[in-house]
């Protein structure tokens, strides 16, 4: 429960309901600008903790807009140079200098953002015309080029924006003051008509007290403010005049932190607070430390303050691992203790005994698992929905279809919200996309299969891949999820790659066509269908689009409309990015602490 505050500016005369808004006109929820602040952005693992942030959105099939700050320190070096060249003058060259602080983050973010398969813009101020009047140091945002911004948001799941810095009406660069990439965002944000703004910072919300000062339970966040107090009170941590626009444009404004549950919403209505409810960490064992797994253990390293990694299983102890892991993590003991003492098994080893008997066990138990492990998940998956019945316990799987590309995802949010689906088809195996990529050039099949091994692509046996065995597992996976099918790989008719020469594809490829393994699951009345076919389909067309190991999946629904999905299939950072993902909501469900009535 929260607790009213009171003090709230809205009109008691019309309505007492907490942000009722009666000529407020309806926002796209479907956009959000994410705003990453400076102290999120310390060191170079921080662009990956951004990444986290964006795909969380990403994968409920948000566009985002990420407006981006100087690293820290950053902007206040930048400051430090300018004021030595100019003897601490007023300069109309000083924006040109403090602007490299956040078209350095734009990059890095953009960069990130691609290695884990999501497909983003970067742009530059001048690039959408955004544009300022006033002080050189200290301007406010006038317009920009919103038409461009969309047309970009369109082609792409995410923009990267600088922050900070606009053009005046003579072209020469302008920054927005002190905390500017705060007033980009809100601006932007106003100009997009996006559903909120959050502002992302190092602390789960605006609290109040200054929680360094008052830790433990002196101080608290607000689970909402209005404008007034955000005025009062949010001053210290969202710009003033970036808040004063927000609230002259009743822009929904949230405040909170990277992978915690709770943020600070700042809109009209009702105030109230919350208990501190900074999560504990989640203690992970890891069962496996390949391609997935080691950039699993990589990417929960960075986050040290949610993760904490207790048990690392693998088949051999002794071998070279990219990720530096302390010694005493390892083990190659399938019955080491940690494994019954941790919150969530993450299994990334594979197979189907082995790996089966660890995740039934820790499921019973009560332990929350995530897999990557698709050929499980699709034989088993009676056995493990009776496992998480019987311990109360969550079976997350992202990663098992589609790597990083969120089918998964889209698909339940469709079912939630009630639509019927029909059809799914797409390109399911990055492996066997990227071998006849790989053939299309001339290289043999045998050759292609070892760089797609060497690339991390493959499975184990990648005669999984080649003969479609992968392949159907994935599409067995979503036509459970989508029409409730108990229908087993096996049962799916199958092609496969061992008869594809590259002559063949030479001959298509001068017919503009390609040579696809495509991958569908049907209802037709009672009767469900499951394939993996090898087609010819036009270059142009949507299931051509995915080159080298990318995904893509089209979702038919019963009233003839489709939705598509598009992203990396395989490979070590999509992959473990989307294992990530399933841990981060698993952590932000463990934090739904009840929030006590203060
Ligand atoms: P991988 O590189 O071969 O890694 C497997 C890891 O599991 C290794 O660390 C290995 O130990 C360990 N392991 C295997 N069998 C074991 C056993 N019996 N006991 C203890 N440890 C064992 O495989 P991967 O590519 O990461 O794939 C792992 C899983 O993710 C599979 O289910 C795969 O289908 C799925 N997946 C992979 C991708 C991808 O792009 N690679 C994408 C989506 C899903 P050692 O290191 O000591 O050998
Ligand atoms: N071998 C699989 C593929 C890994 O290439 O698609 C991703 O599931």
């Amino acid at each position: 429960m929260e607790l009213n505050l009171g003090e709230s500016d809205a009109d008691p005369q019309k309505d007492s309901r907490p942000g009722y808004r009666p000529d407020v006109r309806k926002r796209d929820a479907r956009l959000v600008v994410l705003k990453f602040g400076s102290s999120l952005l310390k060191t170079d693992a921080c662009p990956h903790k951004a990444v986290h942030e964006v795909y969380r959105h990403v994968r409920q099939g948000r566009k985002v807009l990420a407006v981006v700050s100087a690293r820290q320190g950053e902007t206040d070096a930048l400051y430090a140079e300018a004021g030595a060249l100019s003897d601490g003058q007023k300069s109309r060259h000083l924006p040109r200098l403090l602007r490299l602080g956040e078209l350095r983050s734009a990059a890095s973010l953009a960069l990130a953002l691609e290695r884990v398969g999501v497909s983003a813009a970067a742009v530059d101020p001048h690039e959408i015309d955004f544009r300022a009047e006033g002080d050189e140091d200290d301007a406010r945002p006038v317009s920009c080029d919103a038409a461009r911004l969309r047309a970009k948001l369109e082609r792409n799941d995410v923009v990267v924006a600088a922050g900070f810095v606009a053009l005046d009406a003579e072209d020469e660069l302008v920054l927005l003051g002190r905390g500017g990439t705060d007033y980009s965002a809100v601006f932007l944000g106003e100009a997009l008509n996006a559903g909120k703004v959050r502002l992302i910072k190092d602390v789960d919300g605006v609290y109040d007290g200054d929680p360094a000062e008052k830790p433990g339970k002196d101080s608290r966040p607000y689970a909402r403010l209005d404008w007034k107090g955000a005025e009062r009170i949010g001053g210290r941590v969202v710009q003033g005049k970036a808040l004063a626009y927000a609230a002259e444009k009743d822009v929904p404004l949230e405040v909170g932190g990277p992978g915690l549950r709770y943020e600070t919403q700042i809109a009209a209505g009702a105030r109230s607070v919350v208990q501190s409810c900074q999560p504990r960490k989640l203690k992970v064992a890891l069962a496996g430390c390949g391609v997935v797994g080691g950039g699993v253990y990589a990417s929960l390293k960075r986050q040290s303050e949610l993760f904490e990694v207790s048990k690392v299983l693998v088949r051999d102890v002794s071998r070279e691992r990219i990720c530096d892991i302390p010694e005493d993590l390892l083990t190659d003991d399938h019955s080491d203790p940690a494994f019954a003492s941790a919150d969530v098994l993450v299994e990334t080893m594979g197979g189907l005994d082995e790996a089966g008997s660890l995740i039934e066990t820790a499921l019973v138990r009560g332990q929350d698992v995530v897999t990557a492990n698709k050929a499980l998940v699709a034989r088993r998956a009676e056995t493990l929905d009776a496992a998480c019945k019987a311990g109360g316990s969550n079976l997350k799987y992202s990663a098992a279809v589609g790597g990083g590309t969120p089918v998964i995802e889209r698909l339940d949010a469709a079912l939630e919200a009630g639509r019927i689906v029909t059809a799914i088809e797409g390109v399911a195996n990055g492996t066997c996309n990227f071998i006849l990529d790989e053939m299309e050039t001339g290289v043999s099949l045998e050759d292609a299969i070892a760089a797609a091994q060497e690339a991390g692509y493959a499975e184990a046996d990648p005669s999984a891949d080649i003969d479609g065995w992968d392949a159907a597992a994935k599409m067995a996976i979503l036509a459970r999820r989508a029409f409730g099918a108990d229908i087993s790989p096996e049962a799916a008719s199958r092609d496969s790659l061992r008869s594809v020469t590259v002559d063949h594809l030479r001959f298509l490829k001068a017919r503009k066509l390609r040579l696809r393994q495509v991958g569908r699951c049907a209802i037709e009345g009672s009767r469900f269908s499951l394939s993996v076919s090898l087609s010819p389909v036009s270059v142009d067309s949507f299931l051509a689009r995915p080159r080298g190991a990318e995904n893509c999946f089209r979702i038919v629904f019963a009233d003839g409309s489709e939705e598509n999905v598009f992203g990396l299939g395989a490979g070590r950072w999509p992959t473990a990015e989307a294992v990530v993902a399933d841990l981060l909501d698993l952590h932000r469900l463990r934090a739904q602490n009840p929030v006590k009535e203060v």
